[in-house]
């Protein structure tokens, strides 16, 4: 199949894109010391800067926003002038950038937090898979959570908003909101992590509260439409186990409808996290509910080849598609694709989430 609507231009709010393709959020677990982005960041997005929009890795909005080692924030002026490096290149290369706002909650080991902090949460809910330290160099229990108050809530929302002023500083065209996956705004809205009986909890509606304010918080600085959100239905990522994850998913929805934010990104079931799981047909389902209930962009995540991708965007069902791990091996992936040229079948799975230069920025693009 000719790869015709992947190479369109899109207009995102006010932003042209060159293509549909998306460079997918993906960890890289690099970050310095103080919680700034790597080192080798820049050169890294700046080798994959031919999407029409790079989404950086997840980020994390405040200190007790951490949670495993090695990851970037953006509250600190050093994080600033990190990101705004990792901004000028990716821009180089005609692509637009999202950062990733994250907020870990309770997926998180006082370790790999700033000194003093600990694990919070909607509510006291221990997950039951280990998490990994340096300072331990080993899988150790994740921490039962501290139960967030109302002072802890306002405080992590108005960490979304310095951090949204922090990313426009640096550069970033807009923020993608990480709803997914089950960190945070995710474990507020489920109810196997959220049993709170006051606003924030119960009913769905109240269990989206947050998420909302999230939104709000942001959009005292960006306008509406430089705000995306992703979304993970049916996913059971950090063990999330909703009760009626289609009623969540619809109502994750209608909130992003009400609210009027640029765009959703829609992870299908096929992937969880960063690892494949069976495809069926809610891989489709979900993508067909997005476009059904939102009615701005809709950008498809999971498990894509460039011939899913193209049809997806042919059949009308998304407008942007993303692509994770064929960007990690092949830098150049979008020329690959568009010239037929062969995409890397493998990259190093160990130094994924560690190491420095290698594994990261020492993949070449094609001759
Ligand atoms: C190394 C790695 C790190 C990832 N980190 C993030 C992340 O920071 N935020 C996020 O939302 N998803 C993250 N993901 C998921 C990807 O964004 C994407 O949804 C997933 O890889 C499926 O897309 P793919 O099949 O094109 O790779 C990560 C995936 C990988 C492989």
């Amino acid at each position: 199949m000719a790869l015709i609507h992947l190479f369109q231009p899109y207009r995102l709010g006010d932003l042209s894109l060159h293509s549909r393709i998306v460079m997918a959020p993906m960890t890289r677990s690099r970050a310095e010391k103080d919680w700034s982005p790597s080192r080798f960041a820049a050169t890294y997005y700046g080798q994959r800067n031919t999407a029409g929009l790079v989404i950086t890795e997840a980020t994390q909005v405040g200190p007790d926003a951490t949670g495993y080692p090695r990851t970037p924030g953006l509250w600190t002026d050093a994080h600033v002038a990190g990101w705004a490096t990792v901004v000028a290149e990716i821009k180089k290369g005609g692509a637009k950038a999202f950062v990733q706002f994250w907020h870990c909650g309770r997926i998180a080991h006082p370790d790999n937090m700033p000194s003093g902090l600990e694990p919070i949460g909607p509510s006291a809910v221990q997950p039951k898979l280990p998490i990994y330290t340096d300072v331990s160099g080993a899988l150790v229990e994740n921490p039962v959570p501290r139960v967030m108050t109302e002072a802890d809530i306002a405080r992590v929302l108005d960490d979304h908003r310095k951090a949204a002023a922090n990313a426009k500083l640096a550069g970033f065209d807009g923020v993608e909101i990480h709803g997914a996956n089950g960190y945070l705004v995710d474990q507020f809205a489920s109810t196997n992590t959220n049993l709170r009986n006051d606003d924030w909890g119960g009913t769905i509606q109240k269990r989206l509260r947050f998420m909302r304010a999230v939104i709000d918080a942001i959009a005292q600085i960006y306008p509406l439409d430089r705000i995306g959100l992703r979304l993970s239905p049916f996913g059971t990522f950090n063990e999330i186990d909703d009760a009626d994850p289609i009623a969540k998913f619809r109502a994750q929805l209608e909130v992003s409808r009400d609210s009027k934010i640029g765009y959703v990104h829609i992870i299908r079931p096929r992937v969880s996290g960063d690892e494949d799981r069976t495809a069926s047909d809610a891989d489709t389902n979900v993508i067909e509910i997005a476009r059904k209930i939102f009615p701005g962009t809709v950008i498809g995540a999971g498990g894509y080849t460039p011939q899913t991708a193209e049809a997806e965007l042919t059949a009308g069902r998304a407008d942007l598609i993303a692509f994770g791990r064929p960007f990690i091996a092949s830098p150049d992936f979008p020329r690959r694709i568009r010239e037929g040229l062969p995409v890397a079948a493998t990259f190093n799975a160990q130094l994924l989430y560690e190491g420095a230069a290698e594994g990261y920025t020492d993949y070449p693009p094609h001759p």
